[in-house]
């Protein structure tokens, strides 16, 4: 499938949150939070909304991927800015098509054209692997708790874009979902009941 890609207007939001919400729900646990955070993201000034695209299938969004401005701090105390990739959604009819890879590829390269030299993200190594994903622990950048591990990863936009940037990764403020929060913005969705599965991913 080959969607039409474009970016995100303020009037797509609502569509957005849902087929996120749809997309994301009892996947990585019991319900899911990331259209909150989709929802919360637009608002903060490290939002990238140059790259906020979202594929369009039949006048319906069928994807969005979202990108914000992070920072990788080494012991020097040096500031190190990249980006941060997530929430990537394909909504659930239209999974396993191609979308997900066409929104990241897109992305990706108007990311470089941008300037930007690196994505970080925490995600399933399963999927990003393809696109040049690599364990974060290769350019030592580490989780803000000074942690590596398989799902934290990065990609290098330029030939060397890494290099030099080492230290922890300090995501914004606005990725620690409050559970009161969400419970509120919930209401604003139909009901959807929670389950446990075997199959619940980690991230
Ligand atoms: C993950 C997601 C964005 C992928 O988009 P997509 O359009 O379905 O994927 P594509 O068609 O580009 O790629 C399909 C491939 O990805 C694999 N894949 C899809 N979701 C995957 C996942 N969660 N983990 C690992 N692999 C996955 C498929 O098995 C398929 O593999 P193959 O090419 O070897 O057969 C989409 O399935 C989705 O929104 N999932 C629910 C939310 C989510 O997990 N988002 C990502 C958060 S890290």
């Amino acid at each position: 499938m080959n969607p039409a890609i474009r970016l995100e207007a303020p009037t797509d939001f609502r569509e957005t949150e849902f087929i996120t919400r749809e997309a994301f729900w009892d996947v990585y646990k019991p319900g899911c939070d990331e259209h909150l955070l989709l929802h919360k993201l637009r608002r903060v000034p490290a939002f990238v909304p140059e790259l906020d695209f979202v594929a369009v299938h039949e006048n319906r969004i069928i994807g969005n991927i979202i990108y914000s401005r992070v920072k990788v701090v080494g012991e020097n105390a040096v500031a190190h800015e990249v980006l941060c990739m997530g929430p990537l959604t394909v909504a659930p009819a239209h999974q396993g098509r191609g979308v997900g890879g066409a929104l990241m590829r897109h992305s990706s390269a108007r990311a470089r054209e941008m300037g930007f030299n690196a994505i970080l993200i925490f995600g399933n190594p399963g999927y990003y692997h393809r696109f040049g994903f690599e364990n974060a622990q290769k350019y030592r950048i580490t989780t803000s708790e000074g942690a590596n591990l398989d799902p934290f990863m990065a990609l290098e936009l330029r030939e060397h874009g890494l290099r030099g940037v080492e230290g922890k990764y300090h995501e914004d403020p606005v990725f620690k979902i409050d559970a009161a929060e969400l419970e509120e913005f919930e209401k604003q969705f139909p009901f959807k009941e929670k389950h446990v599965t075997d199959t619940q991913l980690k991230l």
